[in-house]
């Protein structure tokens, strides 16, 4: 007898593209079929559905869970970060960035950066670092940072702030004994955020494909790797929401894979993937 393989019919794969896109602007398509197919596949074990034909069923039915299409944007958003990734960035934020906000704004303001799609935490806790570290040789410089994803299994392990030793590899020895605590438990290879950091970043659930609106302007948005999945009429509109959330002067970082080339919006090329905002562009 030969062993059915399951696979998602080609209106299934469809209907449920469509769903992801329109709730998070992620553009899953028939190619990455095969990824699809993986990661429903840990949705249906764990609400014990046998085959893809049962979970579309389950997800498409009126009466489904609402938190089910938080799952599913779970399940299929690629959560891959690091600490210090693409780590010229940090160079040119201490470089180029703060001195140029500071002559702007004076030394005087709390600056605000905003990580969003911050995964798991490395991005936000590496910013919190690198602006510790600059603040003990500015002693008049503040900063606070809100760091924001889709996704609500990535904020959870975000906050917890608990890193496998392998996971913190990136960051300096010297940053590491001074910013991770190593567990009681000698054998464990877990080390967690000092207090001092997690202070700096508020957490917070936010979908960037919604409307939103900062409770103040941002002097610093890093957004890398994020607009990777959306596509370009998405990525466009996501920019200009961007810029009317900076301060004037403000600046975005993307990944370095990333591009608003050809892009009509009010943000110029300042460094390799860095933006800064054109003068006299409202918030409104
Ligand atoms: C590949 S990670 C990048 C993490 C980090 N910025 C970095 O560069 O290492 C992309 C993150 O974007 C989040 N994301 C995708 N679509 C989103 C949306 N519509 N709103 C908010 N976050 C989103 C995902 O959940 C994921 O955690």
């Amino acid at each position: 007898m030969t062993e059915q393989i399951d696979s998602l019919s080609a209106r299934d794969l469809d209907r449920v593209c469509s769903l992801v896109y329109q709730h998070s602007g992620i553009n899953l398509n028939a190619e990455k079929r095969i990824m699809l197919e993986g990661r429903l596949k840990r949705r249906m074990t764990s609400l014990k559905l046998d085959s893809y034909s049962e979970y579309c069923k389950y997800l498409f039915a009126g009466d489904r869970d609402p938190n089910e299409i938080t799952q599913l944007i779970d399940a299929v958003s690629t959560n891959k970060t690091d600490f210090f990734r693409e780590k010229e960035h940090f160079e040119v934020l201490l470089a180029k960035v703060l001195p140029a906000l500071a002559a702007r704004n004076g030394t005087v303001r709390e600056i605000v950066l905003w990580s969003a799609g911050c995964s798991s935490g490395e991005e936000p806790y590496t910013l919190a670092i690198v602006l510790t570290e600059y603040a003990r040789l500015h002693p008049a410089f503040r900063f606070r940072i809100l760091a924001t994803d889709i996704s609500t299994s990535v904020l959870e392990k975000a906050q917890r702030a608990v890193f496998t030793a392998e996971v913190v590899n990136p960051v300096p020895p010297e940053l590491r004994r001074r910013f991770f605590l190593r567990s009681k438990d000698r054998k464990s290879n877990l080390l967690r955020v000092v207090p001092e950091l997690r202070q700096k970043i508020e957490f917070r659930h936010l979908n960037l494909m919604e409307d939103f609106a900062l409770p103040e302007p941002a002097d610093v948005i890093f957004c890398r790797n994020v607009i990777i999945y959306f596509d370009r009429p998405t990525q466009e509109r996501l920019f200009r929401k961007f810029a009317r959330q900076l301060v004037n002067g403000g600046y975005v970082f993307v990944g370095h894979s990333e591009s608003l080339h050809h892009m009509d919006v009010p943000l110029v090329p300042v460094a390799p993937a860095v933006y800064r905002k054109a003068d006299g562009y409202d918030r409104k």
